[in-house]
């Protein structure tokens, strides 16, 4: 009966939608919890080790309420986190990287960008990373501190976002950047301004489809897809006392929001 067992999602706060999205429409009869750790966002600017702790104590949670997989739907969190998780956990724990991959195999002027949070950017797994594609490609790393908690408020274009959007694209642009990777799960929300910013031409990348298709075929592996039955349900679970409004905007529809006292 592990099969109806739900799937756990989480992020420092709102961010994760934009993957819990994708894996919503890609199986849709999957029970799926969301935690939003809004009380401790935004991670990107805290050292791992408290990142680190956070995770643990989620994912705790998560497995307490029986999931059968748990998505870390965050890059900050992932590099922080998810070796400790994968050792503590005996499920399976499916985490995020930049689309540095993607990015490389479709650049045509080999210049990509890359905007993460800072933690991802001064992270060792992101260094790995930046490592193993530096001779197919000029990766050009952009920490962009101030954006998720503009995002947060949901405002997706406010006066503040778009003069931080400026500052942060300007040294990219220079660069003839023909490929840009979103390498945080807020920066979706942001995609429309990304592109009138950047211009049509510059193709950008995120990950989220890709992190639904790599749990379905996790799931699949170990025979746990939820089987019929009509559609899941999505439960919300929020650590802040202030984020049930942005999460339903940011969803897009009502939605209940639980108090997550850890
Ligand atoms: N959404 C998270 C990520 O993908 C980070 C947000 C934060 O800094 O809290 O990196």
């Amino acid at each position: 009966m592990q099969r109806r067992e739900p799937i756990g999602v989480f992020d420092s706060g709102v961010g994760g939608l934009t993957v819990l999205k994708h894996i919503h429409q890609l199986l849709p009869a999957e029970d799926l919890i969301y935690v939003a750790d809004s009380a401790f966002m935004p991670y990107g600017c805290k050292p791992e080790a408290v990142v680190e702790e956070r995770c643990v104590k989620i994912a705790g949670f998560l497995a307490a309420q029986h999931c059968k997989a748990i998505v870390v739907a965050c890059n900050t969190a992932t590099a922080a986190a998810v070796h400790r998780l994968r050792d503590a956990c005996s499920i399976p724990v499916i985490g995020m990287e930049p689309g540095v991959k993607p990015a490389v195999a479709r650049t045509t002027s080999g210049v990509v960008g890359i905007l993460a949070t800072s933690g991802t950017a001064n992270s060792n797994k992101f260094k790995l990373l930046q490592q193993r594609y530096a001779e197919h490609a000029e990766l050009v790393v952009q920490p962009c501190p101030g954006l998720v908690e503009e995002i947060e408020k949901g405002e997706l274009a406010s006066p503040r976002l778009l003069s931080l959007l400026e500052q942060y694209l300007q040294p990219l642009l220079q660069k003839h950047v023909d490929t840009l990777v979103l390498g945080c799960t807020h920066y979706p929300f942001i995609m429309p301004v990304l592109q009138e910013m950047v211009g049509e031409s510059v193709v950008i990348i995120d990950t989220g489809a890709a992190i639904a298709r790599e749990l379905e075929r996790q799931l699949q592996m170990r025979d746990l897809l939820a089987d019929g039955g009509g559609a899941g349900q999505t439960r919300f679970w929020s650590s802040g006392l202030n984020s049930a409004d942005a999460l339903a905007h940011l969803w897009g529809e009502q939605v209940s929001v639980a108090h997550l006292d850890i």
